[in-house]
């Protein structure tokens, strides 16, 4: 079991706070953990955290304490979660991102840009037994609607929980990234399509929670088993309570939501530390995607950090007080990282059902889909066998044409050769299940659509 990491960060006072509010701030610092801070009724409340970085901290250094050993055990198979927190305006897409992703003053480079180079550090540094490959998925929450930030075609995934994968988004976008320049260009162009409103306290502030997944997954050369850690980077929206950004219409229900997701999350954090001690209680993770994203995260199989990004200036003192007492709270919770293991091979025996003489087309795709959604919760490279078992297995009851069909789908997906011609072999072992899953995926529609059409034939 290991506690969350929690930090608290106070960026400057801005021009704004400080043409309207003067110079003065709401925190005193005692020492690197624990300050007092004073709110509008003069009363002081004392914080300690795991570390708290003051207005002139260092992005490296933020990097440094909270990101850089979870990045170090995401090379290792164990997933990770870090989480930046707190009112618009506090300073939270700044520590995520820095000031711009692709150009940016290396000082000012935030959490992805240095996670990022800190993955591929690790990766550059492994032996050449192991083969590292690392994917890339974005996503945003909107008005509880989760958008594929790499495909905005993709407006509504859904999520799903597999056995060995944990919690993930059926069909999301997953990128391959080689290097780094690549991955800096697909964060870049997934940032720029966050939804942005513009409220009183922050000209340009995102109203979505976003989440940055990469997937680091190793192959031993003499393992049958292949290792994956998942590492989440998520840039929540603002925290604030509704009616103080000003916000009217549209903006006013985004806020609404946004506060009811968060409220989510506290509930979350409140039933996960508030708990008899043995006895276990119900966690409402369903509650909102937000915390059913984060489920591994809070209290699962995740090492987690958390960034409570706050003003200094006494304008903000009752918004920052919230967000410390959020963090304090987040603070008891206990996690169970562990090293993740997928199988190598899928269980082919039950990934084709064997179909009996009377059992119709619809049912054994019905049955076909289902298993193909179990197997979403598994990385395990599909080999070329199993094709040919399933293509074996569907002769027996579809005619040979569409077969042949299915078996031309295949190949196209890269997930079969056709015998003796050696081609794509190497590359299908090296694919992840998602993406031998969505071909599969593909094919029980065209599947589907032949049924159909032979049955109104
Ligand atoms: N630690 C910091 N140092 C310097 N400027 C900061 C810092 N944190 C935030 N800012 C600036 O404050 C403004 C608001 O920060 P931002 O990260 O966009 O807030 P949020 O994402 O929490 O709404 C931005 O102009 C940003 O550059
Ligand atoms: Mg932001």
């Amino acid at each position: 079991m290991s506690n969350v990491t929690v930090c608290a960060r106070f960026r400057p006072l801005s021009s704004k706070e400080k043409r309207d509010h003067g110079e003065n701030i709401c925190i005193r610092s005692l020492d690197s953990e624990t300050f007092v801070l004073k709110d509008e009724k003069e009363e002081e409340f004392t914080f300690s955290f795991d570390r708290v970085f003051y207005e002139g901290s260092e992005q490296a250094d933020v990097y440094k304490f909270l990101a850089f050993p979870i990045v170090q055990d995401a090379c290792n198979a164990i997933n990770g979660t870090i989480i930046t927190y707190g009112q618009t305006g506090a300073g939270k897409t700044y520590s995520m991102e820095g000031t711009s992703i692709l150009d940016c003053h290396e000082q000012n480079k935030g959490l992805l840009p240095r996670v990022v180079d800190g993955l591929f550090h690790c990766l550059e540094s492994a032996d050449n037994t192991t083969k590292y490959t690392v994917n890339l998925s974005m996503v945003e929450i909107y008005m509880e609607k989760i958008r594929d930030l790499l495909d905005l075609s993709k407006d509504n995934l859904q999520i799903k929980e597999g056995k060995v994968k944990g919690i993930f988004l059926s069909g999301a976008t997953e990128v391959s990234i080689s290097d780094r320049t690549e991955a800096l260009r697909h964060l870049s162009s997934g940032i720029a399509n966050r939804a942005v409103g513009e409220t009183q306290m922050n000209m340009a502030s995102s109203r979505s929670h976003c989440a940055y997944i990469f997937t680091v997954q190793q192959e031993e050369k003499n393992e049958r088993r292949v290792k994956m850690g998942k590492l989440i980077l998520v840039d929540l929206a603002g925290s604030e309570k509704a009616e103080r950004s000003g916000a009217e219409g549209r903006v006013l229900e985004e806020a609404k939501t946004i506060n009811k997701s968060l409220s989510a999350l506290g509930n979350v954090i409140n039933a996960l530390t508030n708990g008899s001690p043995g006895k276990t209680n119900h966690i409402p993770y369903r509650d909102s995607k937000l915390t059913r994203i984060l489920q591994d995260a809070l209290g699962g199989n995740s090492r987690t950090a958390l960034l409570c990004c706050c003003s200094p200036s006494t304008s903000n003192a009752s918004e920052s007080l919230s967000s410390l007492r959020f963090g304090a709270r987040a603070k008891h919770i206990k996690t169970s990282p562990r090293v993740n293991f997928s199988e190598t091979k899928i269980d082919k025996k039950n990934l084709v059902p064997s179909p009996t003489k009377n059992e119709s087309y619809e049912r054994i795709l019905n049955k076909l889909q289902q298993n193909l959604d179990e197997e979403q919760g598994k990385l395990s490279p599909i080999k070329d066998e199993s094709c040919e078992r399933i293509l074996e297995k569907l002769r027996q009851t579809m005619d040979e044409k569409q077969v042949k069909r299915l078996e031309e789908l295949f190949v196209r997906e890269g997930l079969y050769c056709y015998p003796n011609t050696g081609n794509g072999l190497e590359s299908t072992h090296n694919d992840a299940i998602s993406q031998t899953i969505v071909s599969l995926q593909k094919t029980v529609e065209e599947l589907e659509c032949t049924v159909t059409k032979v049955k109104n034939s």
